[in-house]
């Protein structure tokens, strides 16, 4: 079997709680066959590019440090003021700088610098995210011919939105340089397919099967990511005895629990979330009192203003739905800003009759996932998820919301504090049964399969 190399702009270091749902993914599938993942150290430094090295099991991690202008230019920049909000559908918030675009080029090229003195002509190298999409373009000028994958994350948006942004096909146009481009779901491959035919002057030629300008093959394929099931299982149901959940629950009794997580991002609706559990309490006072809804949301990517902007917005918004709907011994929203362990927000969820989760657009959304595999099978709390989420491709049978509809978020909510435990045990299976199939494990050999055959 070949090496494979793991790319990433994040890297989950052994030690470091600090990881989003790709560096857990990632971690997992590589723990299972180990190789080298290779990715920014999450550190600024005075000079950029130099390497760090640790190893952890058949794991080798080489992080390398980014100068400040780097990171502004890159991250903050082009990947997190750019290409984030345009591949979320919002072209309102793209600011677009060429400047910033070619920060983004000058870290892609220093990533290709860096790497491609590591790399063996066996290797099978697997590049993930919008951070990195000209990669595999860099790496093949610099004389690298093994196997190269990307994959995806986030949502591919349809080509009328991507063409708003210049120079498009520059960008869009490297990912041709990949012998496999993988995407979360069928509608987002579909979406990129429709782009290449009609802006990235290349050819449908078959099934996932493109053809680029110049005659070059690219495969494509809807690879949907997934979770360690068995491991969230577990660990929920043995978070039940850790104080943190403990006092949690003994905050909340006799109360229901509704629980949302997410990084503090515009893309996760969190906003709308507030509204609509506003429109619950206002549409059911008979229900007032019956639950309390937690929202946990670490700060994520500070620096930039749009993400400050929204931290202000949600903290006034808290204030005034408690305002108005608390009572002297009860606070209907909980608002926390501080990250939980990885185990401890599993028992959270063990404990939740609800699950939130409502983005307004994401590629799958992990947290939902998790939710379903952390329930207790005896006594399992409702899901309400998000049609926008890749995941409501898979999980449906949780109670699917439209989240710009605040009247359907309130009603779900009311439905789900008040579901039978039959109909609450039945859902959950059928979506457990989906994850055990479809776990983490699963979405590596799918992936690796596809990008190791010819
Ligand atoms: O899933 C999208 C993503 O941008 C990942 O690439 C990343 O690991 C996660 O969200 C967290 O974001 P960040 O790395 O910017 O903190």
């Amino acid at each position: 079997m070949s090496r494979l190399v793991v790319v990433s702009n994040r890297v989950a270091v052994p030690g470091e709680n600090r990881a989003g749902g790709l560096a857990v993914g990632l971690l997992a599938a590589l723990r299972e066959r180990g190789g080298l993942w290779f990715g920014w150290s999450g550190k600024i430094a005075r000079n950029g590019g130099t390497l760090h090295e640790q190893t952890d099991g058949d794991i080798r991690f080489v992080t390398m440090d980014l100068s400040r202008s780097d990171h502004d230019d890159y991250y903050n920049g082009f990947a997190n003021r750019t290409l984030w909000p345009l591949l979320h559908f919002r072209l309102d918030l793209v600011d677009y700088d060429r400047g910033k675009r070619e920060g983004y080029r000058r870290v892609n090229a220093l990533f290709a610098e860096k790497l491609a003195p590591l790399l063996r002509d066996s290797d099978t190298v697997w590049i993930h995210d919008y951070h990195l999409i000209p990669l595999a373009a860099m790496l093949r000028e610099r004389g690298i011919g093994c196997r190269i994958g990307f994959f995806l994350h986030v949502p591919m948006p349809s080509a009328d939105l991507v063409v708003a942004m210049p120079e498009h096909a520059r960008l869009f146009s490297s990912l041709y340089a990949y012998d496999l481009v993988g995407f979360q779901t069928r509608r987002d491959c579909d979406r990129f397919a429709s782009y290449v035919r009609l802006f990235g002057g290349g050819r449908i030629v078959g099934d996932d099967l493109l053809e680029a300008p110049d005659g070059h093959r690219v495969r494509t394929g809807a690879f949907p990511i997934s979770i360690d099931t068995q491991l969230i299982a577990s660990q929920a149901k043995a978070a039940t005895g850790k104080a943190a959940v403990r006092a949690l629950r003994k905050s909340l009794e006799p109360r229901q629990l509704a629980i949302g997580v997410d990084r503090l991002d515009y893309s996760k609706g969190i906003p709308e979330r507030f509204l609509g559990f506003e429109r619950y309490l206002q549409r059911y006072p008979e229900q007032k009192g019956n639950l309390t809804y937690l929202q946990i949301a670490p700060i994520s990517r500070g620096e930039v203003a749009e993400y400050q902007t929204l931290r202000n917005q949600l903290e006034q918004m808290a204030g005034h739905i408690n305002g108005n709907h608390a009572a002297p011994d009860w606070t209907p929203l909980r608002y926390v800003n501080r990250n939980f362990a990885h185990a401890t927000l599993t028992g959270f969820y063990r404990m939740a009759r609800i699950g939130l989760v409502t983005p307004l657009r994401d590629g799958m959304n992990l947290v939902a996932k998790e939710f379903v595999a952390a329930q207790d099978p005896d006594d399992p709390g409702v899901l309400v998820l998000s049609i926008l989420a890749g995941a409501a491709d898979e999980m449906k049978e949780a109670l699917i919301v439209n989240p710009h509809d605040l009247d359907g978020v309130a009603d779900a909510i009311a439905t789900a504090s008040t579901m039978p435990r039959d109909e609450r045990m039945e859902r959950w299976r059928t979506m457990m049964e989906h994850l055990q199939k479809n776990d983490i494990g699963a979405w590596r050999q799918r992936y690796l399969a596809a990008l190791e055959s010819d």
